[in-house]
């Protein structure tokens, strides 16, 4: 007698699901996504106890008959795709017919749907895998499913579930996904009775944004529009005011399928380097755009990893895409302003209207402390008048003074501009070191007499790799001697630094990373960029300090040599240089609007 059985349909229907359906945000995604799917405008979700109770979905979408609304709970019963070459161009969310047979398996399920104009209705119920009823239902167009109980028949399963409050964040985060993949859908999500966000549905990411991440992330954003042949990048890019430590708030769409936004954190990271702090990552909604043969959605059922056929291509036209809405936008909008609207209580200008999530997700505390207390109010054009673009346009910046010797005042067409001497002048020396071989380019200065520098027993593994990252900066530093580094002369650029301690600094910082990682990455997983952390550091010794005194020739040359800069609006660690005070701004101000 074998010992080999078949297994029957709802034991293996089970096993099955548990590959697409893991949680209640599970069933959102599965269900609102065949609601776009079937061409609803309106689309409302409804949970209880975090969707562990219930979730119901109901859409304003084609509906349909009774037969296919029997036939929709069969695994495989897909209409979507009807030949394997359908495989190779998928326009839909869904191909592989078979979230509603999961669903159905692992939960108690009911079904209501009706096309437009018939006269009645199909209302169908399952449990557990089993068809518990079907008959006639409302003529209501469009369809409903309640899912009830999810995981009853799975008691493992069921405990794996997180508390309510986490599960509702989760289902949060889900749908806003599709909200966002979907900006002519109108979509709410209401938990346990109350909504806690809705989006207009009118064909606007901007809209879509602002319902559910608060009128500050719009005006904190730029609008990405890039296209290059058959491939295009459109979307929100944020500005530094919205970075985060914790990696969150980044959407990545490809034709309209949110996909996993770690796809493209190579390009992200290019474009965005040099303007954010430390440890800090850009928030971003990206939709790429490309023919649906040069990308393969059918890697794993939940659909979130896809493979792209030219992964180079899309890695750069990421990249140029952001550069180009991030090149020319004032950064740091209505930094000065902050605090300073002079009529308390009054609505900001240019005021998004906000839906009732306010950036909130559902959830204090998910997207509470979004950088608020960053995000200026006064100047409500992000990307409007352009910073790089005025200081081309204008030529030059004119120096008229310095305060606290610390800030340089300057003229511009557009405005005035106050400018942090110290980051300034680190940004100007952070390119000198920049070139292709600085070392090479540069004169070297010979330091009269060479720097040692001991090298202590944790610094000893990565050395040769540091030593190489200084040389890479014109600095002429090499082993000497067990445990000891000589330094004997340095670029032009790095004149007057004391170079043991620069070289001491470095080696320390560098053993730290080998063993911590970076804080962009994981621990060990190589994405320090030690000669990047060398410049960075050396550009900071070199700058001037804050409290120099300087002359007006000085300031002026300075100013000059800044906007001579490829990137000149931030320092290296992604702190703002200069801030502007727009003439509007100013008008605004003196109540002259
Ligand atoms: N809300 C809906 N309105 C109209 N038809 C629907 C709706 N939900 C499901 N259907 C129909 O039922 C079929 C099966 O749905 P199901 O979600 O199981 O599979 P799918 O969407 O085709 O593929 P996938 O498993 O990848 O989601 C769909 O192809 C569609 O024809
Ligand atoms: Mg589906």
């Amino acid at each position: 007698m074998g010992r080999i059985a078949v297994l029957d349909e709802a034991t293996a229907g089970r096993i099955a699901a548990g590959e697409v359906i893991e949680r209640p945000a599970s069933v959102v995604k599965e269900l609102v996504e065949n609601a776009v799917d079937a061409g609803a405008g309106r689309v409302e979700i409804d949970i209880e106890d975090g969707g562990r109770s219930l979730v119901r979905v109901a859409d304003d979408g084609e509906g349909m008959d009774s037969s296919d609304a029997l036939l929709c709970f069969q695994r495989h019963a897909t209409s979507k795709l009807s030949a394997a070459d359908d495989l190779e161009a998928i326009g839909t969310f869904g191909f592989r017919g078979e979230a509603l047979p999961s669903i159905a398996a692992v939960a108690r399920v009911r079904l209501l749907t009706c096309p437009h104009g018939a006269a009645e209705g199909t209302d169908i119920s399952y449990e557990g895998g089993r068809l518990t009823g079907s008959g006639p239902g409302a003529a209501r167009p469009g369809t409903v499913v309640w899912v009830r109980d999810l995981y009853f028949n799975t008691p493992a399963r069921r405990r794996a579930m997180r508390s309510s409050a986490a599960e509702t964040a989760k289902v949060s985060e889900t749908a806003g996904t599709l909200a966002l993949a979907a900006p002519d859908v109108a979509l709410s999500l209401s938990s346990d009775g109350r909504l806690l966000w809705s989006t207009p549905g009118d064909g606007s990411l901007e809209a879509v944004a602002a319902s559910l991440f608060g009128g500050d992330y719009v005006r904190n954003s730029v609008r990405v529009a890039w296209r290059r042949g058959p491939v295009g990048v459109t979307g929100l890019a944020g500005l530094p005011a919205l970075a985060r430590r914790d990696g969150k708030g980044q959407y990545l769409l490809c034709n309209g399928r949110p996909i996993n936004p770690r796809l493209v954190r190579a390009a992200v990271d290019e474009a965005y380097k040099t303007l954010l702090g430390p440890g800090r990552t850009p928030v971003f909604i990206l939709d790429l755009r490309m023919p649906p043969e040069a990308v393969d959605v059918n890697i794993h059922p939940a659909k979130t990893l896809v493979r792209f056929r030219s992964h180079g291509q899309v890695m750069a036209a990421v990249a140029t895409a952001l550069r180009a809405a991030l090149t020319g936008t004032d950064l740091f909008p209505g930094r000065l302003g902050r605090g300073a609207d002079p009529v308390p209580g009054r609505p900001e200008p240019g005021r998004v209207s906000e839906g009732p999530g306010d950036g909130s997700w559902g959830q204090p505390g998910l997207w509470a402390g979004l950088a608020r207390e960053d995000a200026g109010a006064v100047d409500s054009s992000p990307g409007g008048e352009s910073l790089a673009a005025c200081v081309v346009r204008s030529g030059r910046l004119e120096a008229l003074g310095q305060a606290g010797n610390l800030f340089i005042v300057a003229r511009g067409e557009d405005g005035v501009y106050i400018i942090d001497q110290h980051a300034a002048h680190e940004r100007v020396v952070f390119e000198r070191l920049l070139g292709p071989d600085p070392g090479r380019g540069s004169p070297s200065q010979v330091l009269a007499v060479p720097e040692t520098v001991h090298v202590s027993p944790g610094q000893e593994g990565g050395l040769s790799r540091s030593l190489l990252s200084l040389r890479s900066l014109g600095l002429d530093v090499e082993e000497f001697g067990p445990r000891t580094v000589v330094v004997r002369a340095v670029p032009a650029a790095l004149t007057g630094v004391p170079a043991g301690a620069l070289v001491r600094e470095f080696l320390d910082r560098a053993s730290a990373q080998e063993v911590r990682g970076h804080p962009d990455g994981e621990p060990g997983d190589g994405s320090f960029d030690m000669t990047r952390a060398a410049r960075v550091m050396a550009a900071c010794k070199a700058a001037l300090k804050a409290g120099t005194v300087l002359s007006s020739g000085e300031m002026q040359a300075l100013l000059d040599d800044l906007c001579r800069t490829s990137e000149p609006r931030t320092c290296p660690h992604g702190r703002p240089t200069i801030l502007r005070f727009g003439l509007d701004e100013l008008r605004r101000g003196f109540g002259r609007a």
